[in-house]
C-alpha cells in the first residue's frame, strides 16, 4: 500500500465562496489545496453581469493569504433578463468561465434565477456559438415532485429537451446525486460533463436522519439512497472523463445550519481531498483519483491543467468539530469529529 500519493494539484470546478467577512474563511481552505475554482454566482444580490464577477474576483484575490497563486474562475448567474450582450462581454473575458443555471427557488439565494427555460433560449444560442459552458443545477422547483425526485424529473423534463435543442452547447450537470443523472450523462452527446461531491460519495440519505436530524450533512440537492450513491461512486472512480472534482462545499455559519429552518450546504473544502481520497482508497481505485482531481476538468473546459503538484500521505487525522468563521461565528465543517485516512502533506 503507498505511503504517500503525488498528484498534479487539483481544481475544484463548483466551490461557493460567499463575499464580505466570510470570504477569508472560505477561500483560504480552498486556496491550500486547490490552484483554481470556479465560483459559484449567488450571492444576494446574485453575480449577472461581468463588471460584478470582475469585482467580485478583485475582492477574493484580496482575501487570500499572502503568496498565494490560487485563481479564481468566475461564473455569471443567468436570469430571465441576462442579454445576449452580456454572454458576448462574458465570452470575451478571460476571467468568466461559464453561466449558471439556477432553476427560481431551487436553492439558496436563487430567487433570481430562470423561470422557464424559453426565456433564455436566445442566450444560450449565443454561449453555444462562443463555446461558453452552462452548469446546471438539475432540479425542478414543481411542488407537486417529491424532494427526492427532482433530479430525475429535472433530465426528463427540461435537461433531455434542452441538450437536443442546443445541439453543441457546453453543459456540466453540476453536484449530480443520482444514478439517472449518471446513466444521463454516460449516453449523452459531446459536451455533457458533470461534478460530484464529497457528501454525495461518501453519504447517502441515512446519513440526514440516523442517530437524530444531522444539519451538517444537509445540502442541495440533498442526499439520496444507498443505491444511488454507490452509482455515483463508480462513475467517480471509473476513469470516465465526463465526471470530475466539483466540491459545492457551500459554508453558512453554525446557527444557520442548526435551526428550525436550516440552511442547505455543506463546507467540505477543509477536508476535500482526503474525502475524495477516502472514497476513491474504498473501491481500491486511488490511481484514477488524480485524472478525477487534476485531468478531467480542465480538460473539459479547454484550459491547461496546472503544473505544480500536491502530495497527500497516509496519515489517520480528525476532521475539526468546528472553526472559526467571521465575526464571531463559528462553522461546522463537513465530516466534523470524523477521521479520515489520508492527509496532505
Ligand atoms: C448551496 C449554497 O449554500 O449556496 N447549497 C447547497 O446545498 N449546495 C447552493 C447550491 O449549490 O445548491
Ligand atoms: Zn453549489
Amino acid at each position: 500500500m503507498p505511503e504517500t500519493l503525488t498528484l498534479t494539484r487539483p481544481d475544484d470546478w463548483h466551490l461557493h465562496l460567499r463575499d464580505g467577512p466570510a470570504l477569508a474563511t472560505s477561500v483560504r481552505a480552498t486556496a491550500e489545496v486547490f490552484g483554481r475554482a470556479i465560483v459559484m454566482p449567488n450571492l444576494g444580490p446574485p453575480v449577472t453581469t461581468v463588471e460584478q464577477a470582475l469585482a467580485y474576483r478583485g475582492r477574493i484575490l484580496e482575501a487570500l493569504p499572502d503568496g498565494s497563486d490560487f485563481e479564481p474562475l468566475m461564473t455569471l448567474y443567468l436570469t430571465d433578463r441576462t442579454s445576449r450582450e452580456e454572454v458576448q462581454r462574458a465570452a470575451a473575458c478571460e476571467h468568466v468561465l461559464a453561466f449558471k443555471y439556477y432553476p427560481a427557488g431551487a436553492t439558496t439565494n436563487s430567487e433570481s434565477g430562470v423561470t422557464g427555460l424559453e426565456n433564455v433560449y436566445s442566450v444560450l444560442e449565443v454561449m453555444e456559438e462562443k463555446g461558453l459552458p452552462l452548469l446546471v443545477h438539475g432540479e425542478v422547483t414543481d411542488p407537486a415532485v417529491d424532494v427526492f425526485d427532482r433530479e430525475k424529473a429535472f433530465i426528463d423534463r427540461m435537461l433531455s429537451g434542452l441538450v437536443e435543442r442546443f445541439s453543441s452547447l457546453r453543459l456540466v450537470f453540476e453536484h449530480i446525486t443520482t444514478a439517472d443523472a449518471v446513466q444521463f450523462v454516460m449516453g449523452a452527446r459531446e459536451g455533457v460533463a458533470a461534478t460530484l461531491t464529497p457528501q454525495h460519495l461518501l453519504m447517502n440519505r441515512n446519513d440526514l436522519f440516523v442517530g437524530g436530524l444531522q444539519p451538517h450533512n444537509y445540502c442541495l440537492p440533498v442526499l439520496k439512497r444507498g443505491a444511488h450513491q454507490e452509482a455515483l461512486r463508480r462513475a467517480a472512480t471509473g476513469g470516465n472523463p465526463r465526471f470530475f472534482l466539483g466540491t459545492d462545499s457551500a459554508p453558512h455559519a453554525r446557527g444557520a445550519k442548526e435551526s428550525a429552518c436550516g440552511c442547505a450546504g455543506c463546507f467540505s473544502s477543509p477536508a476535500a481531498l482526503p474525502l475524495y481520497a477516502q472514497c476513491f482508497e474504498e473501491l481500491q481505485a486511488l490511481d484514477r483519483l488524480e485524472a478525477f482531481a487534476s485531468h478531467f476538468g480542465p480538460d473539459f473546459y479547454g484550459i491547461d491543467r496546472n503544473t505544480s503538484t500536491l502530495t497527500l500521505r497516509r496519515e489517520t487525522w480528525m476532521v475539526s468539530d468546528e472553526l472559526e468563521f467571521h465575526s464571531g461565528e463559528k462553522i461546522v465543517p463537513y465530516w466534523a469529529g470524523r477521521q479520515l485516512s489520508w492527509q496532505v502533506a
